[in-house]
């Protein structure tokens, strides 16, 4: 495997998902509190980082087990701070070295290099540069604004680039990955769907034994491949446990229930609509919102694992970007909203935690999916929040509120099936407005409620565009909805990005 050590640099997370497309298995650790590699570390990525290396409190790794050890790749940060540490000289450049520039020359016998061509693009991002190099340091790339593009260490696998070959701006930054951790590393590209499913369920039968496990399904992807994967080790040792919060979408908990009996899993599903909407009376503060909802889930789905006798383990769908951020170099990111629903779950239960996608990113779960051979509606779905409807209902929740909402959800998203649009969207939804306005129905004046349609384009949920909807498929679902649904009476359509807004209303 390779070792890539953070600076704390927005690419980090990318480094790792360009290695993992190589089939190679990669971790992401703290520059300052990583594992001492053993005979499974081929190599090491140091990424980069918003600190300069001039700064006093620049982050400072100890590499002595690595360096002139193991074949060594410093991104940006990480090539600046092995010149400037071991005897160089880097200085804020004159103008900020930021976006594209070619390679003008290149050492074309050296392995970093293999197969680069000259001119070749690549994506520069840094407010400093390399002006000198130490003594035994050879360049071996430069374009045409930035000498030291890239060095070599004489006599060790020792290498710095001052560009990001893992962002796609950098046309053959999968090539370079690919001189590095299979020519220069020795890595084998033996990382594949088939092969994590086969290791994790053995894993997994040997972690667990005989004892029982209790999952809870969301309906979401991760959920859902983590319970196949489980029950592919253990089979009836797993209990699912499936809670209607009565904040789903139309017919939702019942559709998926059934789909989840058809892929042979041991569900248990919990009918507690009127205990949520009950503990949501009064209640219209946003972050109240997710509190209750989040307090009374954990409440719910601990008295129902109650009472499967003698279970010993709690099991998660936490994937990689939840656990690195959870130990990153800049910590958790600031709460803008609490997303993390059932935090406070395992605490509670005094169970042994089991996650088995913890290793995997979004669209490597969504593979091991489709080697599960879990259909393609599970796998294809939009993310959907876990408060559900109640942060999509401006104001207090009620009955009669999810209900109006979730035919207004249903039209809109039913309409994107029908029209080609959902996969092309990745994420939708309608919005419940705590305002009326005045229309004309017949020959009557009406007063009625106001619903807003979100359609956003995305990779991560981070960040995210406003879909251009074609306005005739928008047209038509406005009078759909107007003309099928009681109580709406105008529909307009969100056209925000994020940031500055967010996905979600609330
Ligand atoms: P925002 O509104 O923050 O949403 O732009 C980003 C993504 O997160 C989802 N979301 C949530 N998911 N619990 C969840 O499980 C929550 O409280 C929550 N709030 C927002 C949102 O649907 C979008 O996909």
């Amino acid at each position: 495997k390779i070792l890539i050590l953070d600076f704390g640099s927005q690419y980090t997370q990318l480094i790792a998902r360009r290695v993992r497309e190589l089939n190679v298995y990669c971790e992401i650790h703290p520059y300052n509190n990583f594992p001492w590699p053993d005979e499974t570390v081929k190599g090491v990525i140091l990424s980069g980082s918003p600190f300069s290396v001039r700064d006093k409190e620049a982050p400072i790794p100890d590499l002595g087990q690595i360096k002139g050890k193991l074949p060594l790749l410093g991104v940006c940060y990480g090539a600046q701070f092995m010149a400037h540490h071991y005897g160089g000289k880097v200085e804020a450049s004159e103008t900020r070295e930021y976006g594209r520039a070619n390679l003008k020359f290149i050492d074309q016998t050296n392995e970093l290099f293999f197969e680069i061509e000259k001119d070749s693009q690549v994506w520069m991002s840094h407010g400093d540069t390399i002006i000198r190099l130490p003594e035994n340091y050879r360049v071996i790339a430069s374009t045409a604004d930035v000498e030291v593009a890239g060095y070599k260490i004489e006599g060790e696998p020792t290498y710095g680039i001052q560009f990001h070959p893992e962002v796609y701006h950098t046309e053959q930054g999968l090539q370079l990955l690919y001189n590095f951790v299979i020519d220069i590393c020795g890595c084998k590209r033996s990382w594949t769907p088939a092969s994590f499913v086969e290791e994790t369920v053995a894993s997994l039968k040997q972690q667990i034994g005989n004892d029982k496990v209790v999952l809870g399904l969301s309906g979401g992807v991760d959920s859902s491949v983590a319970a196949m994967l489980l029950h592919r080790a253990i089979g009836e040792q797993l209990t699912c446990l499936f809670v209607d919060n009565g904040l789903l979408r139309k017919g939702e908990y019942e559709k998926v229930l059934d789909s989840y009996k058809h892929m042979g899993l041991n569900v248990v599903g919990i009918d507690a609509r009127e205990r949520f909407l009950g503990e949501l009376k009064g209640v219209s503060d946003p972050e109240q919102k997710r509190k209750t909802i989040g307090r009374v889930f954990i409440e719910v789905f601990d008295g129902e694992a109650q009472k499967i006798k003698g279970v010993k383990w709690l099991a998660q769908g936490t994937i990689y970007p939840d656990v690195i951020e959870s130990m990153s170099v800049n910590g958790p990111s600031a709460t803008i909203k609490s997303h993390h629903n059932v935090g406070g779950l395992p605490e509670r239960m005094n169970l042994k935690v089991v996650e088995p996608l913890k290793l995997l990113f979004k669209d490597e779960v969504r593979k091991v999916g489709q080697e599960l051979n879990i259909s393609p509606t599970i796998l294809g779905r939009h993310p959907f929040p876990g408060p559900g409807l109640a942060i999509r209902i401006i104001g207090e929740v009620t009955a009669e509120k999810v209900a109006l909402l979730q035919e207004v959800d249903n039209i809109f998203i039913e309409g994107l099936r029908k029209h080609d649009l959902y996969d092309k969207v990745w994420q939708a939804g309608a919005i419940l407005l705590p305002i009326q306005s005045v229309g004309v129905m017949g020959d009557e004046r009406t007063y009625e409620n106001v619903v807003a349609l979100r359609a956003v384009t995305s990779t991560d949920g981070m960040t995210a565009d406003w879909v251009h909807l074609p306005f005739e498929f928008l047209g038509r679902i406005s009078s759909e909805i107007i003309n099928r649904v009681k109580g709406v009476n105008r529909v307009v359509y969100d056209i925000s990005s994020k940031p500055p807004a967010t996905i979600e209303w609330e």
